[in-house]
């Protein structure tokens, strides 16, 4: 009821809705949810605790000069952006400020900010999908929220109730519903983004900070099926190292990342794989997680993936497919297809591992995950000189990768029920 009490509010023509006084009846009955943290001196009134992020407390400020969507076959990963933007500031002094729904567009900040100077940035990626009926739905985005929290607590940068942020995500993509595309494979991007905005220049814990969320609609990382990528296994940079910031998602870890992904390409690779150590051991590949697959002597069939040590960001999708192999082991739910003799494990694997194993014709796959491409499959890797190959099928894919990618797809769209998708609107 509230709910719809707030869209009427959002259908309204008039630009700022902040005192509208259907707003304002939606925003109380949500206060009730989300402001329990906020406490004040019984006799000043003055407040004891900061305010967390209160969608109670939302403006919404229509753009009213909205753009058609572009056609889905035009579009370009993150190029486009859809009408509107989250943005919710934060101070030391007074906590979380009221979140705004407003018009996409630049932001006003002060080249002192500490963000421009000292990488005081972290983000998030998630997606949202909308079915043939008009449902829309996101997959798993509390694992997103509580990431974006761990990040911000590395960064000194304020957490917040991530229940909140993604009630308020949830009410930005439900404005901007028509931009999802409805063709299989597409979505709709969503970029949580948290900066310091401080305007001083000194390295510190920010005393002011801004939240925005964009949204923008993309196609599949495949249009033309699947296409096996070839790794640089890279031994000049890296990545992520022991104690380093490897396994939060800040900006800091990307920029560095691109000229050896400039060196990788030219020598014909599509991503580096990330090595770490003397040992070569394999972490990650580009941006995703990187599983790999052996047959072992015993017949066993092995899906590896490098153990959260710090160095490995923790993958909603690496998550996800470590979850759905071991309820397939247990019992729980077994995926049609999925070898019986599976096991799933979490530890360190050298290049000298997977090269043997290709040598004795044991290694069965190598992919990577992610939220973009959800799996990519690898049939080559760059190492030290010479060339790894690895199997694929004429799909693309690997007996494995291919099983999971299925589920994945399915319990992301909808098709499979799952309780990790989570309904944004029903149509
Ligand atoms: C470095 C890195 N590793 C792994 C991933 C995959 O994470 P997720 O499955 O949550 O998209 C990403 C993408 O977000 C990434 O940037």
């Amino acid at each position: 009821m509230a709910l719809a009490v707030f869209r009427a509010a959002r259908r309204a023509p008039s630009i700022a809705r902040s005192s509208s006084s259907l707003c304002n009846r939606f925003l109380r009955f949500s206060a009730v949810r989300y402001a329990a943290d906020v406490t004040r001196d019984p006799m000043t009134g003055e407040l004891t605790s900061l305010p967390d992020i209160e969608p109670a407390r939302l403006k919404f400020i229509k753009n009213t000069d909205p753009r058609p969507p572009p056609p889905s076959s035009s579009l370009v990963f993150g190029q486009v952006f859809t009408d509107h933007m989250l943005t919710i500031p934060w101070s030391a002094n007074s906590g979380w400020d009221a979140p705004k729904i407003q018009p996409y567009g630049p932001l006003q900040l002060d080249p002192s900010c500490t963000v421009f100077h000292y990488a005081q940035t972290l983000f998030e990626g998630m997606k949202a999908y909308r079915d043939k009926n008009g449902k829309v739905t996101m997959f798993r985005p509390d694992m997103n929220m509580k990431r974006m929290n761990v990040s911000a607590q590395r960064l000194a940068l304020p957490t917040f109730n991530g229940d909140a942020l993604l009630e308020l995500i949830k009410e930005l993509i439900r404005v901007d519903k028509h931009w999802i595309p409805q063709e299989p494979g597409y979505s709709l991007y969503i970029r949580p983004t948290l900066i310091g905005t401080q305007r001083a220049i000194g390295v510190g814990p920010p005393n002011e900070a801004l939240l925005f969320v964009i949204c923008s609609p993309v196609g599949p990382y495949y249009p033309q099926g699947f296409k096996p990528i070839a790794l640089y296994g890279t031994t000049e940079y890296i990545r992520a190292a022991p104690g380093g910031t490897g396994g939060y998602k800040l900006g800091a870890n990307y920029a560095p990342g691109v000229v050896p992904q400039k060196i990788a390409a030219k020598k014909g690779y599509a991503q580096n794989l990330w090595l770490h150590g003397p040992e070569h051991y394999l972490t990650e590949v580009g941006t995703m997680n990187l599983f790999v697959v052996f047959k072992k002597d015993n017949g066993y069939i092995e899906l590896v993936t490098a153990p959260l040590d710090g160095m490995i960001l923790p993958g909603v999708t690496r998550d996800s497919v470590l979850a759905l192999a071991r309820e397939h082991i247990s019992g729980k739910s077994k995926l049609t297809d999925l070898p019986d003799n599976l096991v799933v494990s979490e530890r360190p694997v050298t290049m000298g591992e997977v090269k043997a194993a290709a040598d004795k014709g044991q290694l069965v796959e190598l992919f990577g995950t992610g939220t973009a491409a959800i799996i990519s499959p690898v049939d080559r890797i760059g190492y030290l000189g010479g060339d790894v190959h690895i199997p694929t099928d004429p799909d693309g894919m690997g007996p494995v990768s291919r099983v999971l990618w299925k589920e994945l797809v399915g319990r992301q769209l909808g098709t499979i029920p799952s309780e990790w998708s989570v309904t944004v609107c029903e149509s």
